[in-house]
């Protein structure tokens, strides 16, 4: 204490003095392993392309995916989460193209299984890729709303033949009800109970997926006023929406909740960490990355600085696991 100095017994700054002393204090770590990246798919050879809204996130070829996957992989990534953009000729009412064993995202799981058979393969199972609405489920009738049963029906089959093709893990995507304890028992009859379910149980009705949509060319759903994905996406307003929505996921037997966007759910994703043992992932969305993106294109924000802020904040509010574009960056830094 100097002569005029106070005499201040607790001082948390003599833990922030130097790099040394704020690294062996450090809470949280981000590491390879936390990563799921999500990579999109296109039918034909040869290049990828590129989608304006995302830099550098990539529509990948089969063989542009397996080489992407193979260096990711090396990298230390142990998961993928697969996309594809399905051609507008395949689409239809009903999102057939779904369960054709030889659709594109089963051509590249097989691929990439015999490529990199450590690699944990995640397929979304929602049938927005392919219905002509953009929808996640079929219409009624009237084409007044997403019918749920006959949609989760679609699912469970749709989870059946993605593990047939390798998937490791399905990840319903559509908030349909009922559609963890359809798929659980769809796959297990099926053989299939080594197969995991990483269910989107928060997924909020959210305009950060516009890019996505860009992206798949999904984006047909947000344009109608009339039927958007409010009626099965949650309302951003709400918390005890996703508190339920986990229980059920919890009880039907998901073996991982998701909350998606990840950025603006972070209390949603600290509450849930207190609610459940169950591994908690966080799906940090396009609209996330683009953001971040835009504004560093701008000079107006440190694109590595806020990216690295950005996902430690999602580890520190409970994820396990993230879902993020910037995987690949974010591990050849690491490494
Ligand atoms: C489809 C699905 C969406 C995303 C992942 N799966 C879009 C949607 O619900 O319209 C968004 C991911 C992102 O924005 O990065 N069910």
């Amino acid at each position: 204490m100097g002569e005029k100095g106070h005499m201040i017994l607790r001082r948390p700054r003599r833990l922030r003095q130097n790099k040394a002393v704020r690294a062996l204090v450090q809470e949280t770590h981000i590491s390879v392993e936390d990563f799921i990246y999500p990579l999109f798919i296109m039918e034909g050879e040869g290049d990828p392309e590129a989608i304006p809204s995302m830099p550098d996130v990539k529509r990948h070829t089969i063989s542009s995916l397996v080489s992407e996957c193979e260096e990711s992989f090396a990298l230390g990534i142990r998961a993928v989460a697969l996309f594809p953009v399905v051609p507008v000729e395949r689409k239809d009412d009903r999102g057939t193209e779904a369960l054709n064993p030889d659709c594109l995202i089963l051509r590249a799981v097989r691929r990439l299984k015999s490529a990199l058979p450590e690699l944990v393969v995640v397929a979304d199972v929602a049938l927005d890729p392919y219905t002509s609405s953009g929808h996640d489920g079929v219409l009624n009738e009237q084409g007044t709303d997403v019918d749920n049963d006959a949609t989760v029906d679609i699912l469970a089959k749709m989870s059946v033949v993605q593990a047939e093709a390798g998937v490791d893990w399905v990840a319903p995507s559509d908030m349909m009800d009922g559609r963890v304890k359809a798929i659980r028992k769809a796959l297990d009859s099926a053989g299939h109970s080594h197969v995991s379910i990483m269910a989107y149980s928060a997924k909020y009705a959210s305009a950060f997926y516009g890019p996505f949509r860009e992206a798949v060319g999904s984006q047909q759903a947000s344009g109608q006023s009339y039927l958007d994905k409010k009626t099965y996406q949650l309302n951003p307003a709400n918390i005890r929406e996703s508190m339920i929505e986990a229980s059920l996921d919890i009880e039907e037997g998901a073996d991982i909740l998701m909350v998606k966007p990840a950025g603006a759910y972070l209390d949603i994703l600290c509450r849930l960490r207190e609610k459940t043992k169950l591994p908690l992932a966080a799906y940090q969305v396009s609209g996330e990355y683009a953001q971040i993106h835009a504004a560093a294109q701008q000079g107006w924000l440190d694109l590595q600085a806020v990216r690295d802020e950005s996902l430690l904040a999602i580890k520190r509010a409970g994820a396990d696991l993230i879902l993020t574009y910037f995987a690949k960056d974010v591990a050849r830094e690491l490494g």
